[in-house]
């Protein structure tokens, strides 16, 4: 019976069907209640017992085969057929296809990150659930010590926490590689701090890091000078205020003259004229100490900034909460970007 089924499966293989109508006869022939397969069933009921695995394992494969081959052409014909009983209307409008839009604060962020890869930046990422040491120790914050408190940390345990900034990346980075290192870090960070209009508990940062010999504050000053004029343009002025972070000394916060009234004074800038957008100064010489850099023959500068607000003030988008609420009317708004 073997050979038998055999001869069948090569006749279904070598088989040419080229229409629905062919395919319709095939499938009388071999798969109805009344065709070759069936009775090839009823023939297999009947052969001795010990033949019955060999048997049966063609006898499936004769199945499988068959109905594998009907299936496949039924889609082909099936699909031709509705294709010809449809006829083309040449004339009515084409369908709009929905291209994707990039976030805006990743437009905003692959702005910042093209402006420092001109100045030869590489980019690095770290983790967002971040040790004590690469979050807080590494970067000068002692135990118990109350610079801790500028920033409402989530804690996971004892030791882990979400990361509260993109700093932690500069700690990963000084472990690793040796100066020069120059190299910005862009990231998602928490913070434990109510949901607002004007806050969130989760945003955008971007660090940078540049530490090499005789770097000094000047280098600091002229790198931020060349990155406010890229990416705001040439009119807008900077100031910097002397500032305090336990990883950065001497530290300054830096301010751009405002992007909606240019420093007269208005709303958004509340009258100032100015807008603080990072943080930053010269690292401070205990980081790289524990962080195996030798502080007597290198030394470096640093700095961070905050995504939203700076997106929040180009694009005038009054509520940061608008950011995470994937609503695609919002977000459309961004595709040609
Ligand atoms: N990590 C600081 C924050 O989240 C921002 C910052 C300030 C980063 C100064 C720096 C820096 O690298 O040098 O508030």
């Amino acid at each position: 019976m073997i050979e038998k089924l055999k001869k069948v499966i090569q006749e279904i293989k070598d088989l040419s069907i080229n229409s629905a109508e062919e395919l319709e006869v095939f499938r009388i022939k071999y798969l109805s209640r009344k065709g070759i397969i069936n009775d090839l069933f009823e023939e297999f009921k009947a052969i001795p017992n010990e033949q019955k695995k060999d048997t049966g394992k063609v006898m499936n494969e004769l199945k499988q085969i068959t109905e594998f081959k009907f299936n496949e052409l039924q889609v082909v014909f099936g699909k031709k057929q509705k294709e010809e009983q449809i006829e083309t209307d040449i004339s009515l409008p084409g369908e709009p296809i929905n291209i994707g839009a990039r976030h805006p604060i990743y437009i905003f962020q692959n702005k910042v990150l093209d402006v420092f890869r001109k100045l030869g930046f590489t980019i690095a990422e770290g983790p967002e659930i971040e040790d004590d040491w690469h979050n807080f120790s590494g970067l000068n914050f002692p135990q118990n010590h109350p610079a801790r408190d500028m920033q409402d940390t989530f804690f996971v345990n004892e030791v882990f926490s979400l990361r509260t900034h993109c700093t932690s990346v500069q700690v990963r980075i000084m472990e690793k590689q040796k100066p020069p290192i120059r190299v910005v870090m862009p990231g998602r960070v928490y913070r434990n701090e109510a949901i607002s209009a004007r806050s969130h508990c989760f945003f955008h940062q971007i660090d940078g890091v540049y530490i090499d010999k005789n770097v000094s504050f000047a280098d600091l000053k002229q790198t931020l000078y060349f990155f406010v004029k890229e990416l705001f343009g040439a009119d807008y002025g900077i100031r910097f205020r002397p500032s305090y972070f336990p990883f950065t000394e001497p530290s300054a916060e830096m301010d751009i003259a405002c992007i909606i009234c240019k420093g007269s004074g208005c709303n958004v800038c509340k009258h100032t004229g100015w807008l603080e957008i990072l943080g930053c100064g010269m690292i401070d010489p205990n980081v790289l100490k524990v962080n195996g850099i030798d502080p007597d023959e290198y030394s470096g500068f640093a700095f961070g900034m905050g995504v939203e607000r700076t997106t929040m003030m180009l694009y005038g988008i009054k509520d940061i909460r608008v950011f995470s609420q994937n609503d695609i009317r919002f977000l459309s708004q961004f595709a040609s970007q």
